[in-house]
């Protein structure tokens, strides 16, 4: 981000809704999919896990030639939000749901994180739109995701998003069981809130 945005991004308050430009991923975003993926998930996790852990499971799961292989995947869709220079991605995938999710056509929210300047400005719910979209498009009818159960600000705002909690589900940081919330929604009810106001449409993928 430029020092000019940053500014704008951090003095801005806080309800003050944006608009970004949303786009599906492709090999070529790797690169910056990749710092901005370890740069988020360090910046969420920090004070809840040991570095080192942390750092671990950074390298593996956002490496550049990983985030490459899964921006190719066509099971995967890989969304990038933008105001100038990356403020959110999410990725949607089909991968098998663990058993408390029984909707019909379940389609994961894999990963979803919002750069922390942009957050509370209506990022979220723009991405969270377009995921919606993919999610569909990859044969979709049931959104459902996974959540660390101490993640308060991301269990609010799926839930006021219209995900309901279905059970729980392990994660596990290296050699350290956590416990993740399954949230799941269904892709045919609306969502509940109108585009944040003052906002543009933003650009499909
Ligand atoms: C989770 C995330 C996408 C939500 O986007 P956001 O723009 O912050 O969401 P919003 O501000 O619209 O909504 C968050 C809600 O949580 C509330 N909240 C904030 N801190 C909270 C806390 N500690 N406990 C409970 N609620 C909290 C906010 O008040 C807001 O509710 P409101 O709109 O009714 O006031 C974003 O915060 C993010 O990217 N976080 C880091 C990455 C992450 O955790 N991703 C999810 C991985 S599963």
């Amino acid at each position: 981000m430029n020092d000019a945005l940053l500014d704008f991004a951090v003095d801005a308050p806080r309800h003050l809704q944006v608009a970004c430009t949303i786009e599906r991923g492709t090999r070529t975003d790797a690169g910056d999919l990749s710092a901005f993926a370890a740069r988020t998930y360090l910046d969420t996790y920090a004070h809840y896990a040991r570095p080192e852990k942390l750092h671990r499971h950074v390298d593996a799961a956002f490496a550049p030639v990983r985030q490459a292989e899964e921006l190719a995947d066509p099971h995967t869709a890989t969304l990038l939000a933008r105001r100038g220079c990356l403020a959110a991605f999410a990725q949607v995938r089909r991968s098998d749901a663990p058993p408390c999710v029984d909707g019909a056509f379940p389609v994961e929210l894999h990963r979803f994180y919002v750069d922390r300047c942009w957050h509370g400005r209506g990022v979220s719910q723009q991405l969270l739109a377009e995921v919606r979209r993919a999610a569909t498009a990859l044969g979709g009818a049931t959104l459902w995701l996974k959540v660390w159960e101490h993640n308060a600000r991301a269990i609010a705002f799926y839930r006021k998003s219209g995900f309901v909690d279905v059970g729980v589900s392990d994660f596990f940081l290296h050699d350290d069981r956590l416990t993740d919330r399954v949230l799941v929604t269904s892709l045919a009810s609306p969502l509940p809130f109108p585009r944040p106001a003052g906002t543009a449409p933003c650009s499909r993928s």
